[in-house]
């Protein structure tokens, strides 16, 4: 079996291939790694044929959809997933053919609703089900602790004890857990009556996880995270260092319009000098008669440098085919001793 871990940051998601045929799935993408697995696929000669995220994720940005189409697999989740974009549901049992190898999904409700495992070969994938000396947690929309300790002591920990655990979460760096070693040392394990594991996952008191409403809105619809947003803006335009533009600035360069693109009140405060100003909310309305020529080589620039990206791709997708953004902010450009009126 052809097997790929990737970490980043809490989050593990894996590439599994079939020696024999070259097919392959991948399991919880997340987003910011999708060149990574379209590298290590190419890499290790995969066809991915199916994307799977084993439930739905409250603390990260699936990449389930996008990775699904730059690779033409089928999104595969669980039946009672909420996300329209997936192209298989499974129910408890359902099993994959991956070229000669067998996938079986296995439903184990409790982080959510929708959590399930899945078993190929002597390797469980276990989601945030069954994490290394843990379980993930079920606080979250659809988590019920009830539920969880049906899925650990009915299901999971009534398979063979040498079957290789792999999570969809591992905070510590550690890895290659077994299901025997999990009963032994997992202290979520110990215990062993239903009601006060209810009681302690009750007690847990865990806090939310950052960007919880944005990451639910983006993995329950498929669309994007702020951060994809901008990563899509920042790939259609050049930008420009602070240094260099302090450069144009000193050359007395007639050629580069510095356009500030914040509101009224920043502007005034404080800008580049010789800077126009058209605030980004009235960018479309006023660029035509702002810029008769297209022709102009345009900067734009904000406080972070995240708002003027958004105008420069704007501007270039009207037409500004000159159009550049600051590489950094005015929050920078001030902290850097530049130049400011
Ligand atoms: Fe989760």
């Amino acid at each position: 079996m052809i097997f790929e871990e990737v970490a980043v940051g809490g989050c593990r998601s894996y590439l599994v291939g079939c020696q024999e045929s070259c097919a392959g799935v991948l399991i919880d993408p997340e987003i910011s790694q999708v060149d990574r697995y379209r590298g290590l696929a190419a890499r290790d000669g995969l066809a991915v044929r199916f994307i799977i995220d084993t439930h739905t994720h409250a603390d990260h940005f699936s990449a389930a959809r996008q990775m699904g189409e730059a690779m033409n697999a089928a999104v595969v989740m669980n039946r009672r997933s909420p996300a329209p974009y997936v192209d298989m549901r499974l129910d408890d049992g359902d099993m994959l053919l991956i070229g000669k190898m067998r996938m079986q999904a296995i439903h184990t409700p409790g982080h959510t609703d929708d959590s399930m495992c899945l078993l190929v070969e002597d390797h469980l994938f276990t989601g945030d089900t069954l994490l290394i000396g843990g379980t993930g947690r079920t606080d979250l929309p659809t988590g019920n602790p009830g539920a969880l300790y049906d899925s650990l002591f009915s299901r999971l920990l009534t398979l063979d004890p040498a079957l290789n655990v792999h999570p969809a979460h591992e905070y510590q760096g550690r890895s290659g857990t077994t299901i025997g070693r999990e009963i032994i040392d997992n202290p979520r394990l110990r215990t062993r009556d239903r009601a006060a594991f209810v009681q302690m996952m009750g007690e847990l008191n865990l806090s939310a996880p950052t960007h919880l409403t944005e990451a639910l809105r983006v993995n329950m619809t498929g669309k994007k995270a702020v951060s994809q947003l901008l990563a899509e803006a920042a790939a259609t335009v050049p930008f420009i260092s602070l240094d260099e533009l302090a450069r144009v600035l000193e050359r007395g360069d007639d050629d580069l319009v510095v356009l500030d693109v914040r509101e009224r009140d920043a502007f005034e405060a404080g800008h580049v000098p010789g800077a126009r100003w058209l605030p980004r909310g009235q960018l479309e309305l006023r660029v035509n008669e702002a810029f008769p020529d297209p022709t102009v080589r345009i900067l734009t620039c904000c406080e972070y440098g995240k708002i003027s990206t958004l105008a420069a791709a704007t501007l270039r997708s009207l037409g500004f085919m000159r159009a550049v953004a600051l590489d950094g902010g005015m929050k920078a450009w001030r902290e850097g001793g530049y130049p400011v009126e």
